[in-house]
Order: structure tokens, then sequence, then C-alpha cells
């Protein structure tokens, strides 16, 4: 039976409602979700939403979470390398990096796990497992591009938070919903935040 286990990081790029939502979605679901916010992650998200924490409060009075009678939400601080989800022996479905910095984009692909991040997402690379990335700067140099491929070769998905029009967005929170649809199908959850493309 696959896991019900989701690691979610939220690192120090702009865009950090992409990560409030992907949490507040999945854990409308029955799933574990293992959290790690970075300092700076930590840091945005009180510069742009008036995230002051505990998580799962915050969600539910912002992101209109309830969350599912299954769900659990365990919390962990990036400098602790015990962590379950430091260690290959921890089954998990995949894990998202939402939004993912540049910094942390270099450590992945530098292989330099000197934070819980950065060390799950060397896990996932090298146990085969899903590892989706929300890369967002603009514009991006040479090192960043490098980066990418590096590790998009490697296995990562590299999604990057850039908004489409054609499904015509009316709001910030449509541009949001219709990147972590994607991002939700991508881990083959089903999900009403985007309609799929008709055609019409
Ligand atoms: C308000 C603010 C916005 C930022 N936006 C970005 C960004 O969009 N992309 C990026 O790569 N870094 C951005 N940074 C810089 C990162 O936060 C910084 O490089 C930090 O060291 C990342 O560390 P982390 O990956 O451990 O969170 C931003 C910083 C601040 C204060």
């Amino acid at each position: 039976m696959p896991s019900n286990k989701m690691i979610v990081a939220i690192t120090g790029a702009s865009g950090a409602i992409y990560g409030a939502v992907l949490l507040a979605e999945l854990l409308r679901r029955p799933v574990e979700v293992h959290l790690v916010v970075s300092d700076y992650g930590r840091k945005v998200m009180a510069h742009e939403l008036g995230f002051t924490g505990p998580m799962l409060p915050f969600l539910e009075s912002e992101f209109e979470l309830v969350p599912h009678e299954s769900s659990l939400l365990k919390e962990y601080s990036a400098d602790n390398l015990f962590a379950p989800p430091a260690s290959g022996s921890f089954r998990h479905a995949g894990m998202v990096i939402a939004p993912c910095s540049m910094k942390t984009l270099a450590a992945i692909a530098a292989g330099f796990a000197d934070n819980l991040v950065v060390r799950a997402a060397d896990v996932c690379l090298k146990e085969k497992r899903p590892l989706i990335l929300l890369p967002r700067e603009t514009p991006l140099s040479p090192i960043h591009l490098e980066n990418m491929l590096k590790v998009a070769r490697a296995g990562a998905v590299l999604h990057p938070p850039v908004p489409a029009f054609y499904h015509r967005p009316e709001s910030v929170r449509d541009i949001v919903n219709a990147t972590i649809g994607r991002v939700l199908d991508h881990l083959g959850i089903s999900h009403d935040l985007a309609a799929e493309w008709s055609g019409d």
C-alpha cells in the first residue's frame, strides 16, 4: 500500500503562499505531513502572509483549512538532522519544496546537506522517491539554470510557479491554485483546484 506520508518544505524564496496552500490541501485529506520550514522560509512567510505561527491554527484561520480527522502535521526544525525525513529508512510518498530558494536549489544540486530541507531532498534523490521543487527567482543566471538541470537529471521535477493565463485567473488565489493543482497531479492526488483543460 502506498504511504500516506508526505514531506513539505518551505524555504525563503518569495511565494510562501504556495507552501501554505499546498499544506492546507494536503491536510484536508488523510495525509501525514512532515513539515520543515527554513529560517528564511519563516521570515518570508511572516513578511508575505503575516504568519506568526504555529502553523495549523494559521492555516485554519487564513486558508479555510478544516483538517481531515485522519490528517497529521508534524513539524521539524531545519537544523534537526535527527528527524525521520533525514533517513532513507523513513518511507514516504514524496517531498515538495514550495517555494524553493536558489540557495536551497544550489545545496541540493551540490549534495551539500547541512540542514533538514536539503538532507531530505538528497535522500529523495538517492532513494528515487518523488521530489518536486517550485524554484522561484527571476531573472535566472546560468548558475541557477545549471543547478536546475543538475537536479532534474538526478530525478527531481522542476515545477517553477509560473502562472498560466489560459484558464483566465481572476485572483492571486486562482493563480496559486492552478500551480498547486498541477503539483497534486504529479503526486497522484485528485483535487478540484483547477479545471482540467478541455480544449474549449
Ligand atoms: C523578502 C525576501 C524575498 C526573497 N525572495 C527570494 C526569491 O524569490 N528567490 C530566492 O532564491 N531567494 C529569495 N530570497 C533570499 C533567500 O531568502 C535567501 O537566499 C536565504 O538564504 C534562503 O535560505 P533557505 O533556502 O534556507 O530558506 C528572498 C529573501 C527575502 C528577505
